[in-house]
């Protein structure tokens, strides 16, 4: 068989196809790693917060001892849901099923199944809640729905963690979140995050803030330019610190950056599939993406500053969001129009650029993924 002398895209089916959308839940929603908040999230034990990942339910909450749990929204006994609503409190450190009343731990053992008796053979023990492997990463909480992840939390983190490393994670707090349904499959938004061919037609300010998006490319090296030499490593524009409408902020800089994380200007960290941080001087942003069906994605996009700062006269919450939230809004249509014209009969499906081989290492990824199970 021929093949093409350019590279090709995944079928524009995979885009759009409810049976493939199913198995790419299947092949990597469910394997993967999944951010589903920070600790802080669940600021006392009993506290819960319920989420969906493709077809499954999935229950976070804060046990006694301080330990967060996961487990499946789902009795032990005939398979009722134990929670109904998106989140709340557990009363009294118990979780009751709302159908025989079963009860439970927060930490997923059975404590009770009323009128059990001798006769029913039944030992609590064997029937706690089904567990949810669970981890966190300075404060992030992920989740994975394999019985035995593959994929251990540390090869899921290994080579972007550390970009970050001088940033005090830990000391976040959120001061804002963006919430949306965007009507576009979920690798379309990973697409598009992931080229930067797009940014000088869609992003009018973000080019002028960030000088080398404008030959499409994402670094100096692979646009085979030569950065500033008085300011190696620099992406910003001369006299630019942050993503900012103007490139300036009066918030004070997170303590211990080095030099080149503060010259840097922006420093990423990408988890696909489940979020990526872009770190700044004086704040941090995440954007998480969910999956609600081939053609619908939740994106959730938090900014976060240190603590200490909550209390900063110079904190401005509409400032400190206003420039990241016009990319966003320019990226959320840019993948809106590309969803809407996938399912064209005759397109089956589109070429890569050169200025667009992390989509063409995205999208290898995916494929090794639903065609082979492999990372
Ligand atoms: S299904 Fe939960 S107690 Fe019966
Ligand atoms: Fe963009």
């Amino acid at each position: 068989m021929a093949t093409a002398p350019y590279r090709e895209t995944l079928p524009a089916s995979w885009f759009c196809d409810p049976e493939h959308y199913r198995r790419e839940v299947q092949a990597i929603w469910q394997r993967d790693w999944i951010c589903v908040g920070r600790a802080e999230d669940w600021p006392q034990s009993g506290d819960f917060q319920r989420l969906r990942i493709g077809d499954q339910q999935i229950v976070v909450t804060r046990a006694e001892d301080g330990a967060l749990h996961a487990w499946h929204n789902t009795c032990r006994h005939r398979g009722s849901v134990l929670c109904e609503s998106d989140s709340g409190r557990f009363e009294q450190g118990r979780v009751v099923c709302p159908y025989h009343a079963w009860t439970y731990a927060l930490s997923g053992e059975l404590l009770r199944a009323p009128r059990s008796t001798q006769r029913d053979g039944l030992r609590l023990e064997d029937f706690p809640l089904y567990r949810v492997a669970l981890a966190s990463w300075r404060g992030f909480v992920f989740v994975n729905l394999a019985e035995a992840p593959a994929i251990s939390f540390e090869a899921f983190l290994a080579g972007e963690a550390d970009r970050v490393a001088a940033w005090p994670l830990e000391d976040l707090r959120r001061v804002h979140r963006a919430r949306q349904r965007l009507a576009c499959n979920w690798k379309i938004f990973w697409e598009n995050y992931l080229e930067c061919y797009h940014c000088p037609g869609v992003h009018p300010e973000l080019v002028r803030l960030v000088p080398v998006y404008r030959t499409g490319f994402m670094e100096y090296a692979d646009a085979g330019l030569q950065e500033d030499p008085a300011r190696p490593g620099a992406m910003l524009r001369p006299g630019a610190v942050t993503w900012s409408t103007d490139g300036g902020t009066e918030l004070p800089w997170f303590a211990g950056l080095g030099t080149a994380d503060a010259e840097r200007g922006m420093t990423f960290v990408t988890l696909p599939p489940t979020m990526f941080l872009v770190a700044h001087v004086d704040y941090v942003r995440t954007v998480r993406v969910l999956p609600l069906g081939p053609e619908e994605t939740e994106l959730t996009v938090d900014w976060y500053v240190h603590r200490d700062v909550l209390d900063h006269p110079a904190l401005n919450v509409e400032q400190l969001t206003a420039f990241a939230s016009q990319v966003v809004s320019e990226d959320a249509r840019a993948c809106e129009l590309n969803q809407s014209g996938i399912r064209c009969g005759r397109h089956r499906g589109g070429v890569l650029l050169e200025v667009e081989d992390y989509v063409f290492d995205f999208e290898q990824w995916v494929r090794g993924r639903v065609e082979h199970g492999g990372r």
